[in-house]
């Protein structure tokens, strides 16, 4: 079994949350997916009726929220005041949202606080956590024995985007997927507050020619664990 932390960070579109699910489960540790946490948040903006550019009132509905999220690869969960919206935190509008709410410092401080603890509890409980994001590398876990940065082109991450809307039985199209992708990144890269960057001992990984399992034993092999 995994001791420690595995930080996974890159954009969206490289299959991130399919490995980070399957390593985990491969390795009988604990998952974070950190997106979730900035994701119910945003659901939790959208729904107060708040501006996701009004950076104060972000950050009080930020402060006000009360979510849980689970940390079992198998029976990944999300739930905002007691409801189960690991789906709904997957819709168009929320990743519309999602970019301007996690550009606020305030929300960061709070969700990586949040994040730090939820490792720590898992960390004592089953010793090994997978933990996703944008900044688990260089903010969130900056001490993790194993980091990798997962890329793809922007054509094959649009491509898997589509896919997996379309997976979900929400409408998509590979031209909406890429402008989708695309306007992601650019927001993600350039805000002030931990901006989406590899953490410099991170190990790269382009995915763009891999199949999911391909990636997993990649992973498998940084991680020390055979077969
Ligand atoms: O990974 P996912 O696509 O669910 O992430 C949604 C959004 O949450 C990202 O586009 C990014 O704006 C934000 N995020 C972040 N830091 C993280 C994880 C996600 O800013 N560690």
């Amino acid at each position: 079994a995994l001791r420690g932390v595995v930080a996974l960070d890159g954009p969206s579109g490289t299959g991130k949350t399919t490995v980070a699910r399957k390593l985990a489960q491969r390795l009988s540790a604990g998952y974070l997916d950190t997106g979730a946490m900035y994701r119910v948040v945003t659901l939790a903006v959208l729904r107060a009726g708040t501006d996701p550019a009004d950076a104060g009132a972000v950050t009080e509905v930020a402060r006000g929220a009360e979510f849980t999220i689970g940390t079992d690869p198998g029976r990944p969960s999300v739930a905002l005041g007691g409801e189960d919206v690991s789906a709904e935190i997957r819709g168009a509008d929320i990743t519309h949202a999602v970019s301007p709410v996690s550009a606020v410092p305030q929300v960061r401080e709070l969700l990586v606080a949040r994040q730090r603890r939820i490792i720590d509890e898992v960390l004592a409980e089953v010793g090994g956590i997978v933990v996703e994001g944008r900044d688990i590398g260089t903010v969130v876990a900056p001490d993790a024995p194993l980091k990798v940065y997962l890329t793809a082109s922007p054509e094959i991450r649009a491509a898997r985007r589509s896919a997996q809307d379309t997976a979900a039985g929400r409408e998509s199209s590979h031209a909406d997927a890429r402008a989708s992708v695309d306007r992601r990144d650019r927001l993600d890269s350039s805000r002030a507050a931990s901006p989406l960057r590899a953490a410099e001992d991170a190990v790269h990984l382009d995915t763009s020619e891999l199949e999911i399992d391909q990636v997993l034993v990649a992973l498998c092999e940084l991680a020390g664990h055979r077969g």
